[in-house]
């Protein structure tokens, strides 16, 4: 009798002994029997056989409490061309009730295995941390996942097929700080920047290639990091997107979109920025001349766009403030014009500059020999003339 209540006791307390909670134990169970395939048996150690799963590979439990804490269960070799754990998640599955539990399915072997996500990790509510980046899981992200109110990190990034047409069920996670559905499809999710604007926490969005156009304004005044790369966002409103007016953020990346406006004032007040990637949009016009309150900017990418004036007028506008930090400029196909400034070479921390396929014309000024931390320089496709010469190595 003793015994028994003190294996119950070891096995609620689990942790670095490597037991877990029966209950999760068994979500676990169901979540690799979701999977169909596990090329690189990344899931071997999964088995029913132990009953500790917090050795189990990719599970991290809380040393504390004994439960689930993380879930890492990403592609690690994928680089290396492997597909990693894939499965399906069938819409019709989802909306079973839920008599189909693992019990259920356990036995058969007829029965078609469930997805890999079901409403089962609703179980694990302990959960903070979830990576499955990279596999090969497709079908509709599962709303269950709302569930997981404590969640901080959320990886759902490159999976093979993902779609959600709502994301409602985002407001669920309360915690979390960090949510990528990178390639996850979200053309018909119309309402997303309104649900991800639920998450009181949220500081990294990153949501790439996932087929947005621009939808309801936001308010997501916490947010450091976005990523809204490789979209069909053409904010012809682009004026006065929300986007502009999140004044926390220090990353933001838009490459990619159909921008098509001129670049807006309001760029001016995020003032914390130090990445700016506008690279593939046709924003047309001169910078504007609120960029001088970027004070922080390290990075500026405004490749292919249609700038169509000066350089001395563009490089006039980059803040100055920021002038003694600056690492990146790339203004490659900006068509740009007339004379690279000599004072190019105040740009003292300047690692990359890119202003091939332009117009400019006139001598190279010997100012970039100042330039001494530069590791990349493109000027090719120019009517640049003179020569780099000895004189521009040193000043
Ligand atoms: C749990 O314990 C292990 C081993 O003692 C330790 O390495 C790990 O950092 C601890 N984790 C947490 C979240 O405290
Ligand atoms: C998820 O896993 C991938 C690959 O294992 C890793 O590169 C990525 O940084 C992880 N994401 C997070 C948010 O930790
Ligand atoms: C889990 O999420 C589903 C779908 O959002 C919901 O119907 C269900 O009530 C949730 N279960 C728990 C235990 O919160
Ligand atoms: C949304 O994505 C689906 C699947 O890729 C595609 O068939 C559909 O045409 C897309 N819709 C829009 C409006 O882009
Ligand atoms: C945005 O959120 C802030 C803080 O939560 C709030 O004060 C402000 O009224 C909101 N603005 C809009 C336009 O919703
Ligand atoms: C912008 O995208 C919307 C939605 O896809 C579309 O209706 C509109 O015609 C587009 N505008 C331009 C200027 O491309
Ligand atoms: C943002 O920029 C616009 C245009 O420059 C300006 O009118 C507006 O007052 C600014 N808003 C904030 C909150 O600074
Ligand atoms: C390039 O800029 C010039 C002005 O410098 C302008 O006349 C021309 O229309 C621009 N070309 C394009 C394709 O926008
Ligand atoms: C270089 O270009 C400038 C302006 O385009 C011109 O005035 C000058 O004569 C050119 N110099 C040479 C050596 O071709």
């Amino acid at each position: 009798m003793h015994a028994a209540i003190l294996f119950v006791a070891l096995a609620a307390l689990g942790g670095g002994g490597g037991g877990c909670v029966p209950s999760e134990r068994a979500a676990l169970l169901d979540v690799r029997r979701g999977f169909t395939g596990d090329p690189d048996g990344a899931l071997s150690s999964w088995t029913g056989l132990d009953t500790g799963c917090c050795r189990w590979r990719g599970v991290v439990c809380d040393n504390a409490t004994g439960r689930v804490a993380e879930l890492r269960l990403c592609n690690a070799l994928a680089d290396a061309g492997s597909t990693g754990l894939s499965g399906e998640i069938s819409p019709a599955v989802l909306r079973l009730p839920r008599r189909l539990s693992h019990n259920s399915l356990s036995g058969g072997g007829v029965a078609s295995p469930p997805p890999p996500l079901p409403r089962f990790i609703g179980a694990l509510s302990a959960l903070r941390y979830l990576n499955l980046s990279n596999t090969y899981v497709t079908g509709e992200v599962p709303p269950q996942l709302g569930n997981l109110s404590r969640l901080v990190t959320l990886d759902l990034s490159y999976l093979a097929g993902l779609y959600s047409a709502d994301l409602s069920w985002l407001a669920g996670l309360t915690s979390l700080e960090y949510l990528d559905m990178g390639s996850v499809n979200l053309n018909a999710s119309v309402g997303w920047a309104r649900d991800v604007n639920t998450l009181p926490s949220l500081r990294v969005l990153s949501l790439p290639l996932c087929g947005l156009t621009m939808t309801p304004p936001a308010n997501l005044t916490r947010l450091q990091r976005l990523d809204l790369s490789s979209n069909a966002i053409n904010a012809s409103t682009a004026d006065d997107a929300w986007l502009w007016h999140v004044p926390t953020l220090t990353y933001l990346d838009l490459s990619g979109n159909s921008l098509s406006s001129p670049f807006p004032d309001a760029i001016g007040n995020m003032t914390g920025l130090q990445v700016l990637d506008l690279n593939g949009n046709t924003m047309a016009g001169m910078i504007p001349a609120t960029l001088q309150h970027l004070c922080l900017l390290q990075v500026l990418d405004m490749t292919v766009n249609q700038i169509s004036g000066d350089m001395s007028d563009f490089m006039a506008r980059l803040p100055r403030c920021a002038l003694g930090h600056l690492r990146v400029l790339q203004l490659s196909a900006a068509n740009v014009s007339g004379r690279l400034p000599e004072w190019i070479g105040d740009m003292s921390q300047l690692t990359y500059l890119d202003l091939s396929f332009n117009n400019l014309a006139g001598k190279i000024p010997q100012g970039i020999g100042k330039l001494s931390k530069l590791t990349r320089l493109f000027l090719n496709k120019n009517n640049l003339n003179g020569s780099l010469s000895e004189a521009h190595l040193w000043i």
